[in-house]
This record gives structure tokens, C-alpha cells and sequence, in this order.
């Protein structure tokens, strides 16, 4: 039962000195009358997605700029504390505040074991070793530009995988190029397409001797194309190939090192015009593409960008 208009159900016994069942019922009543907020306040959405970019959470947010959403807030408070008494409604918001953070927070592992659990069927069904996140030290990067870099994590195969069977190409022509190719999961993914060649480009030593040995590792049977070659380099500094590439970021530095990376592909490319296909997964800096007059983006999302100079036909 509802007061007449005001949204807030009511009750028969008070709340101040109630059992803890009957505390924990009209919580969850007023948490329900609460939360989600009616259509009539003004909301903003939090959505956080895993990289597959399937949603993990949808969280209303309260905490809206819109003049007349705290307003409202308060007036609930208010009226809350008229009928339920003052401690009670405290209790009622700390219990809706930690509810909201045990949502929260269990959202989170589940985004982790979803990341997780992915890691492991790769690595189960090629037998090699991807997973996992690392941070490589300063010391072990080649070139300036570690403060720049984003630590390993591998990318989601699955959606490389759609990603390469979608685009238009012939992928016999095109040379498939890793910036930041860390343990090598983007690279394997590419092998079991008939790409003329594949490189991978990673500052760590390290990750590249794990991303050589998975080269080894994985089935020679599942790869299309043979002609792997992992390089220890800055990706500021790796020689931009000829030929037709497609070029694979899963989000590997930030804006300095992208934009430098972005000028050598336009460098490139107007010294010898062809097609360059750029599939950036997670796009932080998708503005700096967008920028670049010689691409055009074929497919806005907000996981996959993806670029393409459409140049030949290849
Ligand atoms: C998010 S991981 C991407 C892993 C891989 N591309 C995949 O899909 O599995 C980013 C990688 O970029 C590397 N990296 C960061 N800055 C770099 C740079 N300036 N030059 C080369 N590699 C870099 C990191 O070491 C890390 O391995």
C-alpha cells in the first residue's frame, strides 16, 4: 500500500525498535520504492561493458546535475523521516547506500571472472599462455616511452576474430601489423587468417619471448599464415611496412605515442597511397583517427573503431 502520491509505501508497525526481519523487509520495500527511481526523475546511465562489450552494469545514477533530482531526494528524506522517524530513515539510506555499493562491487568481479574465464578457454584450447595482465618494468621497454604505455592484458579473440572476417579484404594481400602486440593473442588470432604477413610490435622484451614461444606453441595446423615476426621496438619507431595493412590496436599507450604512431601511418601512406585498414579495439583516442584526413571511419562503436583509406581494392 502506497500514501496517497507520495511514492513512499507505508506500514502498520513503526520502524524505530523493529525486529531485524521486519527492518530488513521495509528496506527492501523502500529500496524498491526507491531504487530504480521513478521515470519521472532525472537519470543519467553508467554503463560499464566488458571488452566483448556486453553490458555488466547498468547503474542509475542519483547524482545528476538536472536541477529538481537532488531537490527530490531530499523531499524523500524528508517525508521519510516524518513517517519512519529519523534513525530509522538513516538506517533505510545506509542500507540502500551499501546495497548500491554490494551491486557494484559484485558487478566488478564478475566483469573480472568473465575476463578471466575468457584468458582460460583461449589458452585451454591452443595451449599456449596468454592470460593474465603484466606491467612491464621501465627497464625492461626499449625507448622513451613507457610513461605512455598501457600494461598487457590480451585482447578478446572472439571479436578479432569477427572483426577479420567482416572487413572486406583479401587478406592473402595484406600485411597484419600488432602495435603492442604483448603475449601475442591478437597475433595468433590473425594467424588463422591466410595474411600475407603478421608482425607484432612490443616494447618488452619479455612479452615478446613469451609472444615467440606462443608462436611455437600454437597448432601449425590452425594457422593460415605462416610468416609470423614479433619486433622489439617502440611502435614510434617501427618502420611503417609497404603494402596493404590492416593494423590491430587493443588500446596499448595513450594519446603522445598515438598521435606520433598516427602521423607515421599518414606519412606512409602519402608517400605510397593503398589501403590501410586500422581495427582500434577500446578507442580511447579514437579523436586522433578521426583527425587523420586520409581515413575514414567505416565503423563508429564504442568498443571497435574501425578506419579504413579505401584506397585499391585489394
Ligand atoms: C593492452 S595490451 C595489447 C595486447 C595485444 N595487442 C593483444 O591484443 O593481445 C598493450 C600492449 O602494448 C604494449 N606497449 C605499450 N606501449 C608500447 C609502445 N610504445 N611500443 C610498443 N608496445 C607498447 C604493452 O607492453 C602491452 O603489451
Amino acid at each position: 500500500m502506497y500514501f496517497h502520491g507520495s511514492g513512499i509505501p507505508s506500514h502498520s508497525a513503526p520502524l524505530v525498535g523493529c525486529s531485524a526481519s521486519n527492518f530488513a523487509d521495509s528496506a527492501r520495500t523502500l529500496c524498491s520504492a526507491w531504487w530504480p527511481p521513478p521515470e519521472s526523475l532525472c537519470r543519467r546511465r553508467v554503463v560499464l561493458q566488458t571488452e566483448s562489450g556486453r553490458d555488466i552494469l547498468t547503474a542509475l545514477s542519483l547524482y545528476n546535475t538536472r536541477k529538481g533530482t537532488m531537490h527530490s531526494i531530499v523531499n524523500r528524506i524528508q517525508r521519510a523521516c516524518v513517517i519512519y522517524g529519523m534513525v530509522a530513515t538513516f538506517r533505510l539510506c545506509v542500507a540502500i547506500a551499501f546495497q548500491s555499493i554490494s551491486r557494484f562491487v559484485s558487478s566488478l568481479w564478475s566483469a573480472r571472472s568473465i575476463t578471466e574465464n575468457h584468458d582460460l578457454e583461449f589458452d585451454l584450447k591452443w595451449g599456449v599462455d596468454t592470460g593474465g595482465t603484466v606491467v612491464p618494468e621501465k627497464s625492461e621497454v626499449i625507448g622513451p616511452n613507457w610513461i605512455y604505455g598501457i600494461k598487457y592484458q590480451g585482447c578478446n579473440s572472439d571479436d578479432l576474430d569477427q572483426a577479420l572476417t567482416e572487413i572486406d579484404t583479401q587478406h592473402e594481400c595484406f600485411t597484419f601489423v600488432d602495435f603492442g602486440s604483448g603475449k601475442g593473442r591478437g597475433i595468433l588470432t590473425a594467424s588463422r587468417f591466410p595474411f600475407r604477413k603478421i608482425i607484432g610490435v612490443e616494447y618488452s622484451e619479455r612479452l615478446n619471448e613469451i609472444a615467440r614461444h606462443n608462436v611455437l606453441l600454437f597448432p601449425d595446423s590452425a594457422k593460415k599464415c605462416k610468416d609470423i615476426e614479433v619486433v622489439c621496438a617502440d611502435a614510434i619507431r617501427f618502420p611503417i611496412p609497404e603494402g596493404p595493412l590492416v593494423i590491430f590496436l587493443f588500446c596499448p599507450f595513450l594519446r603522445p605515442v598515438m598521435t606520433q604512431v598516427v602521423q607515421n601511418v599518414s606519412t606512409s601512406f602519402h608517400q605510397n597511397p593503398r589501403r590501410i585498414v586500422v581495427l582500434y579495439f577500446n578507442p580511447l583516442f579514437a579523436d586522433v583517427w578521426k583527425k587523420a584526413i586520409f581515413m575514414k571511419e567505416t565503423r563508429p562503436s564504442k568498443n571497435v573503431a574501425i578506419y579504413d583509406t579505401q584506397i585499391g581494392v585489394a
